[in-house]
């Protein structure tokens, strides 16, 4: 039975209209409402851009729909929420050094670069729902004005894994992501990307005063308690190197004074409701742990499991197919649909079970693979062992599993000339 969106309630409703749209809140809301009342249920996720009603498509970019697992920003269990948001069309700011070093880099939130990133990160865990949690309930003990000496947090998160697997991008979606549910509370977010590397000035005595000229600058924006601004420190064990091996090093005093100042000033900056600090690692050991102390969430982001394979490769298929490249358009079953006797294929050629096999035994067999690795395999397959114009996605499957093969190769004969 069709079952329209208020008959289920319970979702986040994200709805971008065009720059130029001059739709009132009100009215934007009364109408993607009605228009999702007669949608079909809804899945988990959804992202709608096709609207058959010219009132609608004149004003709205695209509706993205998902079902409420978390409390919202302001802490509660609510029911549907819908939230209003443009693109802010600035291009980010690059703040340099005298001798031309970048330090930061800085975008207005929300913005067109950000676009999809969320949505294309796939994780195991709940960890994105987790940190939307945490931010919400960060937000909400600010307004309630909870006392951080009785019960403390510090506005930092740390998201340490192995290397490519979407600890920086999961930083600069979540920034995307908390400016556009509350966009009603700011009135607009800045998202802080700290060059971590060029902190450390080539006249060394130098770097504690360029965390402290730096730290200056984000104070002087979060006093404008309608900004939500969003540091992110970037590897940030290059900054907070643990102190003990500093003092081993041949630089220590410098070391010691950027990490000091770096605490010092994270100290200072929790006192705002406004801000936010991201910081991720693939060298744990070499934080500092005063630092690893400070953050309220260590967040383990390690490598995609079969199934979250399975579920990057599909998108990619998805891709592929949406511009052509693979020209037959089978849909892939999620993994849990996935029927595992061959004798039971579905009866429709478009739902094709033994492809879905073929790539379940892809994704089993990429399983080590980071992120950013199996993102590249499929240009990897096209490139490398495709040699026909029209590619099916037969072709294309087994050239994918052919370009996991080679990548393993590849990787052993390293691991041999090292
Ligand atoms: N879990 C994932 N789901 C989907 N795509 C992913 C995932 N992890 C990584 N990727 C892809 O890999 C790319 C690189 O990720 P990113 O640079 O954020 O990783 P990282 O953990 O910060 O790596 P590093 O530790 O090397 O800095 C992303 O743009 C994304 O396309
Ligand atoms: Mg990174």
């Amino acid at each position: 039975m069709a079952e329209g969106l208020n008959s289920i309630k319970n979702f986040h409703v994200e709805i971008l209209l065009h720059t130029n749209s001059l739709l009132n809140r009100i009215d934007a809301i009364a109408r993607v409402a009605n228009f999702l009342s007669s949608k079909e249920a809804l899945g988990k996720e959804k992202v709608i851009t096709k609207f058959d009603d010219d009132s609608l498509s004149e004003h709205i970019k695209s509706i993205s729909i998902y079902e409420n697992s978390s409390k919202t920003l302001n802490g509660e269990f609510p029911e549907t929420r819908y939230y209003l948001y443009t693109f802010n069309s600035s291009a980010p700011e690059i703040e340099e050094t005298e001798d031309e070093q970048q330090i930061s880099t800085q975008w207005i939130l929300p913005t067109q670069e950000f676009h999809g990133l969320w949505d294309s990160l796939i994780y195991d865990s709940e960890v994105k729902d987790e940190l939307l949690n945490y931010v919400g309930t960060a937000l909400d003990f600010s307004d309630k004005s909870v006392d951080p000496t009785i019960v403390s947090w510090n506005r930092i998160v740390l998201l340490h894994g192995p290397p490519g697997t979407g600890k920086t991008s999961l930083c600069k979606a979540l920034a995307q992501k908390i400016c556009i549910r509350c966009s009603s509370k700011f009135s607009y977010g800045q998202l802080i990307e700290v060059n971590t590397h060029s902190l450390f000035s080539k006249w060394f005595s130098e770097s504690g005063k360029l965390v402290t000229r730096m730290f200056k600058g984000i104070l002087n924006l979060v006093e404008d308690p309608n900004v939500l601004v969003i540091v992110l420190l970037d590897e940030v064990e290059t900054l907070a190197r643990s102190r003990t091996s500093a003092l081993c090093g041949n630089e220590p005093s410098d070391a010691l004074r950027v990490v000091n100042a770096l605490l010092t000033h994270l100290d200072m900056i929790k006192r705002y409701p406004n801000v936010l600090i991201l910081t991720t690692s693939n060298i744990t050991d070499a934080i500092d742990v005063a630092l690893i102390d400070r953050a309220d969430i260590k967040q383990y982001i390690g490598l995609p499991s079969v199934e979250a394979i399975y579920q990057i490769y599909c998108t990619c298929i998805i891709e592929l197919q949406q511009t052509g490249i693979i020209c037959t358009r089978e849909i892939l079953l999620p993994l849990h649909r996935l029927r595992i006797s061959p004798e039971s294929q579905p009866s429709d050629p478009i739902l094709s079970n033994s492809r879905c096999l073929k790539l379940k035994a892809i994704a089993e067999k990429s399983v080590g693979l980071s992120g950013r690795t199996l993102r590249k395999m499929p240009f990897i397959a096209c490139a490398l062992f495709i040699k026909t114009k029209l590619i099916s996605l037969d072709v294309f499957l087994d050239a994918l599993s052919e370009a996991v093969e080679k990548h393993w190769k590849d990787v052993k004969h390293l691991k041999v000339h090292v």
